[in-house]
């Protein structure tokens, strides 16, 4: 093994790890969320409803906030608090799963689970007594948009139970989805006089874009500075449609080219030579000649 190869290993594993890499644009959404974790306790608590596309970044704020929450004992009151909860919509509105999902997710005893058969009604009163005694201050569902995969009578009556669950525990309902579930989520007057929106949108070529472009490079643990021209910035937008997830997949791949080359840095040519990896049928040519094939 020559020297250097393992350092480099280890450089390139932390790029392709999903860590967090924090932007103005995310760090608001977390800013709005934390607001309403710490606004005082009410019967009817507002909430947010935080859209845009597939690979925006949704999921990475929602975890981002429930890492700050960890379930903590308080051994005083001899209970464990857990102020955020977060949830993954079943993949269609059903009351019952979700149902059964949460108890599996605030670990309830499986004697609790083992009773599947137990009405729709049973269930929730099971839940709210759970939720209850974790001090909720937040629940958030991500892939709210499932939604859509039921009938408009479901979900009515998903969205109902989402706004029982909010009102009940006094916490914030927070839902992440594609734009095209606002629609449907709105579907609930009650629940949407409550739900204030946050879109994000896909990146455009202004200010916002370029900062966050440089944030993400300099993420990157190369070791040189790399200086990239605005038309460069242009051919990323060009090539990744504005998507988060595409545009954090093309950096940490040239991050990678530049470790595994010596270079070191993400040049234009470097830019303007990739083929976006999701329309890459074929090891390309360029990928060959550096293994060495
Ligand atoms: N703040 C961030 N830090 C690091 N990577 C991010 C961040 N936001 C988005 N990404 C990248 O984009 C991908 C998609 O983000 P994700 O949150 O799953 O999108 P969504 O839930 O909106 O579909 C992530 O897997 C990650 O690679
Ligand atoms: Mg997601």
């Amino acid at each position: 093994m020559r020297a250097g190869e393992t350092e480099n290993d280890g450089r390139v594993a932390l790029i392709q790890s999903d860590i967090w890499i924090g932007f103005p644009r995310a760090e608001r959404v977390l800013d709005r969320l934390q607001s309403l974790i710490d606004a005082p306790r009410q019967t009817r608590m507002p909430g947010l409803l935080v859209h845009g596309a597939s690979g925006i970044g949704k999921t990475m704020i929602a975890r981002n906030l429930s890492r700050r929450y960890a379930p903590e004992y308080d051994p005083v009151a001899g209970i464990t608090r857990t102020p955020l909860l977060l949830l993954q919509a079943p993949p269609a509105p059903d009351e019952r799963r979700f149902y059964l999902h949460i108890l599996a997710a605030v670990g309830a005893p499986s004697s609790t689970l083992s009773l599947r058969a137990q009405s729709v009604a049973s269930l929730e009163v099971r839940v709210v007594g759970l939720l209850r005694d974790l001090g909720l201050r937040m629940i958030m569902i991500d892939e709210v948009h499932n939604l859509l995969a039921g009938t408009h009578r479901e979900q009515r009556r998903f969205l109902n139970v989402l706004r029982y669950l909010s009102n009940e525990l006094e916490a914030s309902l927070v839902c992440f989805g594609v734009s095209e579930a606002v629609d449907a989520i709105r579907g609930d007057v009650q629940l949407a006089r409550r739900l204030d929106e946050h879109h994000l949108a896909n990146w455009r070529d202004d200010a916002e874009f370029s900062d966050m472009i440089q944030t993400l490079i300099a993420a990157m643990p190369l070791a040189k500075k790399s200086n990239l021209q605005v038309k460069s910035l242009r051919q990323i937008l060009a090539l990744t449609g504005g998507v988060t997830s595409r545009i954090f997949a093309l950096v940490k791949d040239l991050a990678i080219d530049a470790i595994l080359s010596g270079e070191e840095r993400i040049t234009d040519e470097a830019v303007a030579n990739w083929t976006p990896l999701w329309s890459r049928h074929a090891p390309s040519q360029r990928r060959l000649e550096k293994s060495g094939a």
